[in-house]
């Protein structure tokens, strides 16, 4: 099919690199919006970097990083210390960003766990901004809750107690407070409670931060009680690095976010590749053309086109032949597939995969457990092909 489609995807390349070209270096809200959307400025008012968008139809407030230079961040924050408790993935990313902003920022975790020693290496030092958990929430303003979500929930008991009145508690996930009847994690109701979700990995969040770019999250409020609650998420997930903010409830964001992780973006498409590479395997056909016609190929050649372009523009780069077999057959598998989504959705909303998270996440040896299921996942055939398929590309040579 590719080699069919290399002409045409060339062409086709052309014409649209020529149609994008005066987009190309503004940012990509504006990119995407000039390609389809309607942008209007918000009747909020003259404020710059926020605009109301129309998505396909349905009007959205969207805010970009442009209203809160950093000098802006520094005034609006100067009198706050941001205590970041937890060093994982988002710990890290959004830490050192607001370190690398300038902001008053303190790191809280177990002494001489893991994450001390990982922030030690990044340059955090023990008794100016690496405290151990209690200690940074005290010296806090801002307790920015970046614990993992199981460990948010066994060590409520002895935060709560410190988040006394006029701090404000920041979440990067609804998963605590909106299933707190599982989590126990009920925030109290005399501070503000903000979150800012960034929509990609700690690891993202910090290398688009280091490229001058920005990733996208999504903001909301729990509890307002200063009356300033929005702005300072806002201006949180501007600091944090973000390009744009989209605005959200906790509810929506963690059904949102557990659905989409649990479906399309990881365990959906998991699925869908072992499948189709099986029944390429059970009928005869070799490990790398079966790993090439499922993984390779979308991976590096059509899944990019979708992200830069759209789903039609990749159609429009593919043969003929190819356009009208997946026409006709997207149907069927939206079809075949929508009912597991639904019973995915009904899962996340009861609370049966916060129930699930908590139960495995809790364990003492959830690492573990954990590397057990990636081994067997690093030891499939289809992921053992993968590591020699990847070898042969020629950057990798
Ligand atoms: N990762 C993502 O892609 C992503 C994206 C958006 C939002 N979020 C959200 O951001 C938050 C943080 O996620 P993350 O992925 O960065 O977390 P993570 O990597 O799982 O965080 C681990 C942190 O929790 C600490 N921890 C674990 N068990 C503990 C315990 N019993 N007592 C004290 N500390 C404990 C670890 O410290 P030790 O090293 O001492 O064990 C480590 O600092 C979560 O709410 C998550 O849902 C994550």
């Amino acid at each position: 099919m590719y080699r069919n489609a290399a002409a045409r995807l060339a062409r086709s390349s052309r014409s649209s690199t020529r149609a994008l070209s005066s987009m190309a270096k503004r940012p990509t809200l504006v990119a995407s919006a000039a390609a389809g959307a309607n942008v209007a400025r918000s009747n909020v008012g003259a404020v710059r970097g926020l605009k109301k968008i129309n998505f396909g139809g349905v009007e959205e407030l969207v805010h970009e990083r442009a209203d809160w230079p950093r000098e802006k961040l520094l005034e609006y924050f100067k009198n706050d210390t941001m205590a970041l408790i937890g060093y994982g993935s988002q710990g890290y990313g959004q830490g050192l960003n607001l370190r690398d902003n300038g902001l008053n920022v303190i790191i809280g975790v177990r002494e001489n766990g893991a994450s001390w020693k990982a922030a030690i290496e990044d340059g955090w030092v023990p008794g100016e901004n690496l405290f151990p958990i209690n200690e940074a929430i005290e010296k806090g303003t801002i307790v920015m809750n970046l614990l993992s979500d199981a460990s948010q929930s066994s060590t409520w008991a002895d935060i709560k107690p410190l988040l006394t009145e006029g701090k404000t508690l920041y979440f990067s996930h609804g998963f605590s407070p909106v299933f707190k009847e599982l989590t126990k994690v009920d925030p109290p109701t005399n501070i503000d409670v903000i979150l800012a979700a960034p929509k990609g990995s700690g690891r993202t969040v910090r290398s688009l931060f280091k490229e001058g770019r920005g990733i996208n999250s999504s903001y909301a409020v729990w509890n307002d009680v200063t009356g300033k609650a929005e702005e300072k998420a806002i201006a949180l997930a501007v600091a944090i690095g973000s390009g744009y903010i989209y605005q959200t409830t906790f509810e929506k964001e963690v059904y949102s976010d557990l659905y989409g992780e649990r479906g399309c973006l990881m365990g959906g498409i998991h699925g869908m590749f072992l499948a189709q590479y099986d029944v390429l395997r059970e009928n005869g056909h070799s490990p790398s053309e079966a790993f090439n016609e499922t993984v390779e190929e979308a991976t590096q050649s059509l899944y990019p086109l979708i992200g830069k372009y759209g789903m039609d523009y990749m159609y429009d780069a593919c043969s003929t032949t190819a356009r009208r077999g997946a026409l006709d057959w997207y149907p069927i598998f939206k079809e075949n597939l929508k009912p597991v989504f639904q019973k995915l959705y009904a899962s996340v909303r009861d609370g049966s995969e916060t129930q699930r998270s908590l139960d495995f996440n809790s364990q003492v040896n959830y690492r573990e457990e954990l590397e057990k299921e990636l081994v067997t996942i690093r030891n499939m055939e289809i992921w053992r092909v993968g590591k020699e398929v990847r070898k042969l590309r020629p950057e990798n040579n």
